[in-house]
């Protein structure tokens, strides 16, 4: 039975691998700042649960005593897009910089404070798998494609960091429907504008990116590390 890790594990995506970890029989905890939305998510999973911000340095070494003392897998899947809950002010440069550090925060610093703290818990063999997104490679979205372009760039590091001791990955999802990344406001003009772009003609699942997040966790895919495996219906081909 393995330790599983997931950060952001209470909705969406993040709920999805934990499930799909949960139904192999690995033992998994989920994080996220909201406690009531990870207790009933936990209850759901049969999965243990710890809340803290994940982009607070205080926050990640208080929560390290709840944390498991060894850790098969660690899935970075925290952030989302932080200007989605901001009034757009870019006129006033403090509200600028502090747009940019959310979104940093949320989704590459949020990352690195977990990984470091927890790498000494890693197991030989350990995996550690990040949520990137299609927004790294693409145009449109800021402060959001940066922070998720500069996963990518820590990824290729943390590979070389852990040598023959693990594996770290980024999954870079496309649109994926059915999490709370859009904070309920997307339309279906932004859904087809978004399906429009793909190979397959569909949107995204959560189950899609569990699916692959397993893989990266299995034996079979050892020698798989420093990469960017794209899971988005050929919206954006990375060859
Ligand atoms: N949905 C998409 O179309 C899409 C596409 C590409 C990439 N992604 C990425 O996929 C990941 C999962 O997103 P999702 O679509 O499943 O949206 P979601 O339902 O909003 O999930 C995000 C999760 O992260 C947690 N979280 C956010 N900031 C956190 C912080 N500072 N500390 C701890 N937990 C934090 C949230 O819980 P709390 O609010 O309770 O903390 C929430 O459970 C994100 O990294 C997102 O950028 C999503």
């Amino acid at each position: 039975m393995r330790e599983v890790v997931v950060t952001g594990g209470g909705t969406g995506i993040g709920y999805a691998v934990a499930a799909a970890f949960a139904a192999q029989g690995d033992k998994v905890t989920i994080t996220g700042r909201r406690e009531h939305v990870l207790r009933e998510a936990a209850e759901k999973l049969g999965a243990s649960f710890v809340a803290f911000n994940a982009a607070s340095p205080v926050a990640v070494q208080e929560a390290l005593a709840h944390l498991p003392r060894t850790v098969d897998v660690l899935v970075n899947n925290a952030g989302g897009n932080t200007n989605l809950d901001r009034q757009k002010r870019e006129d006033d440069l403090m509200d600028l910089a502090e747009a940019w550090w959310a979104n940093l925060n949320a989704n590459l610093l949020s990352a690195v404070l977990v990984t470091t703290a927890l790498l000494p818990r890693l197991v030989k063999g350990g995996r550690i798998i990040s949520i990137g997104s299609i927004a790294a490679r693409g145009t449109g979205s800021g402060s959001y494609g940066a922070a998720k372009a500069a996963l990518e760039s820590w990824t290729a590091d943390l590979a070389a960091e852990l040598g023959s001791r693990g594996t770290a990955n980024v999954v870079a999802p496309g649109l994926i429907l059915d999490t709370e990344f859009f904070r309920g406001r997307l339309t279906p003009e932004g859904v087809k504008h978004r399906v429009d772009s793909t190979r397959n003609g569909r949107a995204g699942t959560p189950d899609d990116i569990a699916e692959t997040v397993l893989f990266l966790a299995s034996a079979g895919a050892g020698h798989f590390t420093g990469q960017v495996l794209h899971v988005n219906g050929g919206a954006y081909l990375g060859r």
